[in-house]
């Protein structure tokens, strides 16, 4: 395959991506502004085998010159945290939308031959029954959703209008190694190992779809392949759970007691549910590899096994 450039990729999702397409021989170059979510001790092990900048993708410059000589983009640079964007969306606007257009535009100039655009089952809402498949109607419920469909309608309009081979890419919730403790299932992890109160909103009835990190770079890879512009591509884990049920099995696997687990006041506008078809991207011969228990055994062990990234 040829050179890739992948945004945000001192990210949790980018890492393990990086870490992939170098376990698989390929070149790739990583422009990350190193925000909070950025560590750099997540490509230590690659370090030597990639090109880095430290830069933003909101600033033209920083996108124009990281593109060239990379054939392939993959767009995972984003601030992520739902939370954050409640408080303020400004830097989501700013990065989410105004990046990926700056990011676009250059692709455009360098001739990219293939934008792939990580996006989100967030995008669709909530809804309590069903799968969103790839053509229902988006109903983003918070900054963070609402940026993120945005930006996913722009790289389409590029595919449209300018002849850009763009494809999306929306996954549900990732869980893995490298992931900050901020998010629900490091948090959780953590909190139990130093036997602290595991923080649960509402009554921890929400549901989501958990897919392990290493599927989604294989599906990520997949689309690279055999994605079609301008087309949109689910992909989910196939393991719906309530958040209660996520954090007792961590309970369990680490046979901590459920006495840990506290509710706290729910996140406003939470969504309830989400849940995706993945039909369209098993035709192009992906499926996710990893049961949750199976996932979340592998997380645990990385997180025991590395205290440095969280401690
Ligand atoms: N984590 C999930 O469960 C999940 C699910 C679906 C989709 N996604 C999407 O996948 C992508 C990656 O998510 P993640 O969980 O790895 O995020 P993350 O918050 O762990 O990492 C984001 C990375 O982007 C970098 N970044 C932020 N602003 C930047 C900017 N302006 N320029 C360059 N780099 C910048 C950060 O430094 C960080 O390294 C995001 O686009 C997110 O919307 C995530």
């Amino acid at each position: 395959m040829s050179s890739v450039l992948v945004t945000g990729g001192a990210g949790f999702i980018g890492c393990n991506f990086v870490h992939f397409l170098v376990s698989e021989g390929h070149d790739v170059a990583v422009l990350d502004k190193l925000t909070y979510a950025g560590n750099m001790k997540s490509l230590e092990g690659v370090k030597n085998k990639i090109n880095f900048t430290k830069g933003d993708i909101a600033n033209r410059s920083d996108a124009e010159k990281s593109m060239k000589g990379c054939d392939i983009v993959v767009n995972f640079a984003a601030e992520t945290h739902v939370d954050r964007s409640i408080e303020d969306p400004e830097p989501f606007i700013r990065t989410n939308v105004f990046g990926t257009y700056m990011l676009l535009e250059a692709a455009r100039k360098n001739n990219t031959e293939k934008f792939i655009h990580i996006s989100t089952d967030e995008v669709y809402g909530s809804s309590d029954s069903g799968f969103f498949k790839e053509s229902d109607p988006l109903s983003p419920g918070n900054p963070y959703s609402a940026t993120k469909a945005a930006a996913e309608h722009l790289a389409l309009s590029y595919a449209n209008t300018y002849g850009i081979d763009a494809v999306v890419t929306r996954s549900s919730n990732n869980y893995g190694p490298y992931q900050n403790p901020e998010k629900l299932i490091p948090k959780m992890i953590t909190n139990a190992m130093k036997n602290r109160p595991l923080p649960v909103y509402g009554k921890g009835t929400n549901i989501r779809d958990w897919l392990f990190v290493e599927d989604n770079c294989s599906a990520i890879l997949k689309v690279i392949q055999n994605g079609k512009s301008g087309e949109v591509y689910n992909i989910g884990g196939g393991n719906e759970k309530k958040n209660t049920d996520v954090v007792k099995t961590i309970l369990r696997i680490l046979q901590k007691p459920e006495t840990l687990i506290h509710f706290v006041p729910d996140r406003p506008g939470h969504d309830f549910r989400y849940a995706l078809d993945i039909a369209k991207i098993k035709k192009l011969g992906w499926k996710p590899k990893h049961s949750f228990e199976q996932g979340l055994k592998k997380t645990i062990e990385w997180y025991a096994n590395n205290t440095w990234f969280w401690q």
